[in-house]
């Protein structure tokens, strides 16, 4: 019997595309050729499965070019590149990459937040840039993380697990906000306390933002948010690009509205506006909290164990649209 045909749109681990051999027969991109939308589409004509990293867009015209294909397994645990409700409507599963990067992911998030809020990066780039002539009493000095209170928009497992690194290691008074409040023993647990998102705005000298991305969430923070907070405090979106409104987030850097960012995702990345290319008191990364190589080999493999658990066994661990399992 011949083995159904999957493809791995991007460059991945050589150890996955071999536990995948086993099992189908195997298209890769190792080179890493950027594929435009439709070059995607012919790739996948005819196959029954695709590994998808997180930013190849799965959509109804994608799906009407590729009838046979039957599981999206992404890579991340968001899935803001599928159209779930597509995929749904075409019969294709989709699954996603939950609960193996939460700690990688929260202790990224608490170093951005420290590279932020103690200017680190701004510090290192006047440094190299040959500025540091003598010491100074005010030289880079900057607001306190410890002991500070610390604003988490957005409660899920990367939430809690940036609450409990501030709360028990740095001190910190946590407040959050989220679609539902948490119960009792886990707001015990991340030492957390329920606040509306106006309150959490207006007193943490410290705001993480670890929401998904949806059509709700969509600028999440803005003009009218950042006014708000307090002028000497941080924002850090470790999120998705499109919770924050990257210009308005710009100018009330430029403007010293709020001290500092850290951002590690863009909107319309992996383009960055090019206002915040301008402003010091912001710190950039590429997308890489979830980048521990632990991690991103388990993000990996469960991806695949997800394509193997389905087109093999029927029995995918994560599907995000479980519905259609049962029409497949
Ligand atoms: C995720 O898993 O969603 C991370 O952002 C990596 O893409």
């Amino acid at each position: 019997m011949s083995k159904p045909r999957i493809l791995i749109p991007r460059a991945i681990f050589p150890e996955i595309i071999e536990k995948l051999a086993a099992h189908f027969d195997v298209e890769t991109n190792q080179a890493d050729e950027a594929w435009s939308p439709a070059e995607f589409a012919k790739h996948l004509a005819g196959k029954q499965g695709v590994f998808t990293t997180g930013s190849e867009r799965v959509d109804a015209a994608l799906l009407a070019a590729c009838p046979g294909l039957k599981i999206c397994a992404n890579m991340a645990v968001g899935f803001n590149n599928f159209d779930v409700a597509a995929m749904t409507a075409a019969g294709v599963l989709g699954t996603n990459a939950p609960g193996v990067l939460d700690e990688t992911t929260a202790d990224f998030g608490f170093a951005l937040l420290m590279a932020t809020a103690r200017r680190i990066s701004e510090s290192e780039h006047w440094l190299r840039a040959g500025k540091w002539d003598r010491w100074r009493y005010d030289l880079f000095a900057s607001p306190d993380v410890h002991g500070s209170t610390l604003g988490i928009i957005g409660m899920g497992r990367i939430g809690r697990g940036i609450a409990k690194r501030g709360a028990h290691g740095f001190g910190m008074r946590v407040i959050y906000h989220n679609r539902t409040q948490l119960d009792a023993a886990t707001e015990a647990e991340c030492k957390a306390r329920y606040v509306s998102k106006e309150e959490l705005l207006r007193t943490a000298d410290h705001v993480v933002l670890v929401v998904p991305y949806s059509p709700q969430s969509h600028h999440t923070i803005g003009a009218a948010e950042l006014a708000l907070m307090k002028p000497t405090a941080t924002l850090v979106n470790i999120a998705r690009g499109g919770i924050v409104d990257d210009a308005a987030l710009a100018q009330a850097l430029r403007d010293k509205r709020i001290a500092a960012a850290g951002l590690d995702v863009f909107e319309g990345e992996p383009q960055v506006n090019p206002a915040l290319l301008t402003v010091p008191n912001v710190v950039l990364t590429p997308h890489i909290a979830s980048a521990s190589i632990p991690t991103r080999m388990a993000m990996a493999n469960l991806a695949a164990d997800n394509l193997i658990g389905f087109l093999v066994h029927g029995k995918p661990l994560t599907p995000l649209n479980p519905e259609v399992i049962a029409k497949a």
